[in-house]
């Protein structure tokens, strides 16, 4: 299977980067900030250093080799091998989750299942029609077009894709006014891998044309411990079975964070010449690196005392906990709340954000 990534440097897409506000920072808030992102370990978007050769060694690339995720890989096992009886392609698929969860490596393991192509791409790298014309006039058949971010996608863009992925066809207009004219150019028969983390943003014409809807959802720790460990023999890094199970106690559900974590624990073992990686000297390491025995960090920390100090532990409205934490309200909304959420540390109700009883006891407040 050949791997083709169109990443366009200068339009890396949100999940790339850390997001910044763009707002000015208080001088406090600009040292942390500037602190956090050199040792930003529990933002699961992907690093520039994440997205190279080293880190295709550790990516599973076999659906038996894909840990987790146990209904989306039934579902797709079925998805295979009916297609491959049929002689088919794969129907078009929309992966929807939080970041870090394993999209793109999903579309990766189907493209080899499927002995196709996958071409890699992502929706702010899409913005002119001329870009998705061009990666979709050179699919061969059955070649999987994996468009990460997908609700991003210019309204010119996503037309073109509805009946390129309704009947194989690509429709061009051209000319202008009274003479434009449409010309219908067939395409190769391919497969569409759209992946989001905000599956409400799609329009729903484009949601409709997916035939697999599948929502990722994040890992429990004893999964997190097998891949830390699978990644950990990859990497000949010493690792013992509890410390797998400490690393991935504080990876957030995530395997792009528990992987993170597992480099960060190891340059530490081999700075301090420890030779075997155990429970307590992953929790040392995670320690230094701020990362707390829930997977917290100083902003999940700051967002969650800023809600039982400030206002009483609310309901209080995103905007309200953005200010008072000096964060952007969409990073609290999309990097840190989903896991606060999932943990029960943190309510969402109409009224606004609300901090709970194992926010209060974990911080250590009566
Ligand atoms: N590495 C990252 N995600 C993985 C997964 N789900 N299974 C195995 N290894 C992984």
């Amino acid at each position: 299977m050949a791997i083709t990534s169109f990443r366009q440097q200068s339009q890396q897409p949100d999940e790339d980067k850390p997001k910044s506000s763009g707002k000015k920072k208080s001088g406090k808030h600009r040292q942390k900030e500037e602190s956090n992102r050199e040792t930003d370990v529990l933002v699961a978007a992907a690093l520039p250093d994440e997205t190279n050769e080293k880190e295709e060694r550790i990516r599973p690339h076999r659906l038996a080799d894909y840990i987790g995720q146990t209904e989306l890989k039934n579902v797709l096992e079925i998805a295979i091998a009916a297609a491959k009886e049929r002689k088919e392609t794969l129907d078009h698929l929309l992966l929807y989750g939080p970041p870090g969860l394993g999209k793109t490596t999903m579309a990766l393991i189907l493209a080899t299942e499927m002995k196709v192509n996958c071409k890699i791409t992502a929706a702010p790298g899409l913005e002119r029609p001329r870009d998705i014309i061009g990666l979709l006039v050179n699919l061969k058949p059955g070649d999987i077009l994996f468009i990460d971010e997908i609700h991003r996608l210019s309204r010119m863009t996503e037309e073109l894709l509805y009946p390129a992925m309704e009947d194989y066809r690509l429709d061009i207009t051209i000319g202008k006014g009274q003479t434009a004219r449409i010309r219908s150019i067939p395409l190769a028969k391919f497969t569409l891998v759209g992946a989001t983390t905000k599956v409400g943003s799609l329009t729903s014409p484009l949601r409709d044309r997916f035939g697999l809807i599948q929502r990722l959802r994040f890992y429990e720790i004893d999964e997190l411990s097998l891949i830390v460990q699978r990644t950990a023999t990859l990497l000949q890094a010493p690792l013992t079975q509890d410390g797998a199970s400490e690393i991935a106690r504080r990876a957030r559900g995530t395997p792009r964070i528990a992987n993170r974590l597992l480099k960060r624990v190891r340059d530490y073992a081999q700075v301090k010449k420890i030779e075997i990686i155990n429970q307590s000297v992953a929790a040392e390491a995670l320690e230094v690196f701020n990362v707390d025995p829930m997977g917290l960090d100083w902003t999940d920390r700051l967002v969650l005392s800023v809600t039982i100090e400030q206002f009483n532990g609310g309901p209080v409205g995103l905007e309200a906990i953005a200010a008072a934490t000096g964060e952007d309200a969409q990073t609290i909304e999309d990097v840190y709340e989903p896991y606060l959420l999932q943990i029960g540390y943190l309510q969402r109700t109409p009224r606004g954000r609300v901090a709970t009883g194992a926010a209060r006891k974990h911080l250590g407040y009566d």
